[in-house]
């Protein structure tokens, strides 16, 4: 039942979505850290917030963070971390008819079979809101891999529906990705995309896509060979956001169509010393640890499952009944989920670096 993630830079996230704020407890950040929060911490949230555009559910929270505690004169202690974001905009009552009744595909059935009980406003614990401190904490993990280790990591919309987009993950500037609110840097291929959820969104419907996130300058040899692996962490971290449905490194299941020999990244000498791969299919991961090219991965985001069309569904008695959805709901998941894909690859980087402190201790053999 935990809601803890990460071994070195560990996160415990708590709050519902209607209750009186949500948050997280950073534990293992080091020390000395200079930590604004107005300047590292509310932009990423800022990106996160609902009610930012036409695209995304009109529930309008500030989402401005409190730091509790683990910051003094403007760097981090060393000591645990609270951030705090006061719900403002909840308003339960509408969520009135979810009391006793499961919405299709969303987690109220499987909720109430696991524990018996449920905070039915809004998805409670289920609900994206739950994603405030995960974004809140990859900020900070975000700050400590740019100052420590120059890496940057940037996420966008990939696709919407059938709608790709064409972007360099080597090259692609946060500027392209935020010039629109999609947050998909072609922009031909974003604008076909708010189109097709301007469609859908009136007709009380909603889509799924792609969420792809690159990160650039991470060196080689962060992860770990077996149960740890950088990728398999990245997926567990992917794969635990709502609405996640699918994982992909590098060529993912498309490298399945190629022959070992097309598919495989030559090694050059590196102008480093250190071997390169002009190729990426790899995404910068090797047998679980990073080869120091970007690492590139997407997540599926699946349709949001709150939807205005009338569905069958059962209520809590085992009545059969059929329910068109109220609350206020995104109509794709896509655009707010581009931070937070971007804070769950943060935080596992933050992590895998602090443990391959550990790791670096004794000088290298000549
Ligand atoms: C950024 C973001 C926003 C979301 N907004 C909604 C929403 O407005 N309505 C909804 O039903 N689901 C929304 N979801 C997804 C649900 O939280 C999720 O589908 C639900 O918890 C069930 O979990 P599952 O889809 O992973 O099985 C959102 C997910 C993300 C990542």
């Amino acid at each position: 039942m935990s809601s803890s993630f990460g071994k070195a830079f560990r996160i415990s996230t708590f709050g519902e979505s209607h209750g009186g704020g949500v948050g997280v407890v950073i534990d293992g950040c080091p020390p000395r850290l200079a930590l604004d929060p107005a300047v590292d911490i509310q932009p990423d949230l800022d990106r996160r917030r609902p009610g930012q555009s036409r695209f995304t559910t009109p529930r309008q929270e500030a989402d401005r963070v409190e730091v509790l505690s683990g910051v003094f004169e403007g760097r981090t202690l060393g000591t645990p971390i609270g951030l705090l974001v006061r719900n403002k905009d909840a308003r339960p009552s509408a969520y009135e008819e979810m009391r006793d009744l499961f919405r299709p595909s969303h987690a109220d059935y499987t909720t109430e079979a696991k524990y018996g009980v449920r905070n039915w406003q809004g998805g409670g614990r289920a609900s994206a809101r739950e994603t405030v401190g995960r974004v809140a904490a990859g900020a900070v993990a975000r700050k400590l891999l740019r100052e420590a280790a120059g890496v940057e990591v940037l996420a966008w919309v990939s696709r919407v529906q059938a709608i790709h987009a064409k972007v360099d993950p080597e090259t692609v500037a946060k500027e392209e990705i935020e010039a629109n609110p999609i947050r998909c840097p072609d922009p031909a291929a974003a604008q076909e995309m708010a189109d097709l959820i301007d469609e859908i969104r009136g007709r009380g419907d909603s889509l799924g896509g792609v969420v792809e996130c690159v990160a650039r300058g991470v060196p080689a040899g962060l992860g770990a060979p077996v149960f740890d692996k950088l990728d398999a962490e990245m997926a567990s971290a992917m794969l635990s956001l709502p609405a996640a449905k699918g994982f992909e490194v590098g060529s993912g299941f498309e490298g399945t169509l190629l022959t070992g020999s097309e598919h495989n990244d030559a090694f050059v000498p590196g102008p480093d010393g250190r071997p390169h791969t002009p190729t990426n299919r790899s995404g910068g991961v090797q047998g679980g640890i990073s080869n120091g090219e970007p690492i590139v991965c997407r997540v599926a985001f699946k349709p949001t499952a709150t939807v205005g069309v009338e569905q069958q569904t059962v209520d809590r008695a085992g009545n059969a009944v059929s329910l068109a959805a109220r609350g206020r709901h995104d109509p794709c998941v896509l655009p707010r989920a581009v931070p937070v894909v971007e804070a769950m690859l943060c935080l596992v980087l933050a992590d895998h670096w602090l443990r391959q402190r550990a790791v670096d201790v004794l000088p290298e053999i000549g």
